[in-house]
């Protein structure tokens, strides 16, 4: 049997290691869409749509009757302390369902990353580890909106969620990643010959944290959106351990061989601002490949990232039990990622 998944946002976080995974199984095909198509090959094939624009992306959609599968990892634009839009959010789902719909009699599946934000992360401190089931906060979230609409939908296909907390990858192309962040962060500090404070406050230091390596997300999403027991179901989607950055600290440090300091809260985004001329001589040191240190990390994802003083987990067991058992070791998981950075000279 084959199938053949469009991926709706495939530029992103979460998709990336999706075409991987799926191309890698000969019965995959992959239609991937974005508004920056990249380059064709084989079974993957680009398609360039705006997502905001319905009549485009029924255009762009019309002759693709053999989609089976709709990964939808795309979200509009926002800013890490803005609220994303729930009309942009709700508009762009619907008019990949309206362009898909009527030209491919096989859609089998519909599947959508959400985010740990279904629990309300960014709000405050919630109940963890977080439960597929836990109620929603009383908050407007796109997630919900979203849910609720493919819900409502489904017809002959069914629908399902994954929750991932912060996406770790090797991803030179993506500046909004907490492996680069952590990685220059570490290379300045080593440069400035000072220890490796934590940024963050003692609190979140010392929380409990879970991570998603995109790898294992787009494995799991792989098997959410073909296995039965998983029809109709949203489920979180975490490396499977837990840690404190006060723990995995020493061992950043000791990667780019310095000492781990303390916590001492500041604001990134801030900090960065006069390092441009530092990173230009850790280029020139280590022979490295990119000069421009927003290039290499988004600043103010930064904050975000070390911005909860609470523990941030998800449970695992809803999508153990449906038979995904693969886990994953965070902290090694992050150095491992570090380490594919030094090996193609963009970290030192
Ligand atoms: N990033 C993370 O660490 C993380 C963690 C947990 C959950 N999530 C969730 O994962 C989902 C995807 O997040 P992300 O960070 O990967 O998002 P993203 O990078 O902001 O967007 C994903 C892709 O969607 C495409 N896109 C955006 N607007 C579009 C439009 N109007 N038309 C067509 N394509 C469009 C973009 O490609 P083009 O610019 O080329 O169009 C982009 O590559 C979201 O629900 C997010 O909440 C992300």
């Amino acid at each position: 049997m084959t199938n053949t998944a469009l991926i709706a946002g495939a530029g992103g976080a979460a998709s990336k290691r999706l075409i991987e995974t799926l191309l890698a199984d000969p019965g995959w095909s992959v239609l991937a869409l974005a508004r920056t198509p990249r380059q064709s090959a084989g079974r993957l094939t680009w398609i360039a749509a705006d997502l905001l624009d319905g009549p485009a992306c029924a255009r762009a959609l019309a002759a693709q009757h053999a989609v089976t599968h709709l990964f939808y990892t795309s979200r509009a634009k926002h800013g890490e302390t803005g609220v994303e839009s729930i009309e942009d959010n709700i508009t762009m789902l619907r008019n990949v369902l309206d362009a898909v719909e009527p030209v491919a009699a096989g859609l089998a599946h519909v599947h959508l990353v959400q985010g740990t934000k279904y629990y309300g992360m960014h709000l405050g401190p919630f109940r963890t580890p977080a439960r597929e089931d836990d109620p929603r906060p009383n908050v407007p979230n796109f997630y919900y909106d979203q849910q609720d609409l493919l819900a409502r939908r489904r017809r002959d296909w069914a629908w399902s969620a994954s929750r991932p907390t912060f996406i770790y990858d090797f991803a030179p192309e993506r500046a909004r990643n907490a492996v680069t962040v952590i990685g220059a962060y570490a290379a300045i500090c080593r440069e400035l010959r000072q220890p490796l404070d934590y940024p963050g406050s003692a609190a979140s230091f010392d929380a409990l944290r879970d991570m998603t390596d995109a790898g294992l997300l787009a494995r799991a999403m792989k098997h959410i959106a073909t296995a039965a027991a998983c029809r109709n179901e949203p489920f979180n989607v975490v490396n499977g351990d837990v840690f404190r950055w006060r723990d995995l600290w020493p061992r950043i440090a000791a990667h780019f061989g310095i000492e781990a300091g303390d916590a001492r809260p500041f604001a990134m985004n801030e900090w960065v601002r006069d390092k441009q001329p530092v990173w230009d001589g850790i280029v020139r040191r280590y022979g490295l490949a990119e000069s421009r240190l927003d290039h290499i990390a988004d600043w103010a994802f930064a904050d975000f990232h070390w911005a909860h003083s609470y523990d941030v987990t998800s449970s695992t067991a809803k999508l153990r039990e449906t038979g995904f058992t693969e886990t994953l070791d965070s902290a090694q998981m992050l150095l491992d990622h570090l380490t594919r950075y030094r090996e193609a000279r963009i970290l030192p």
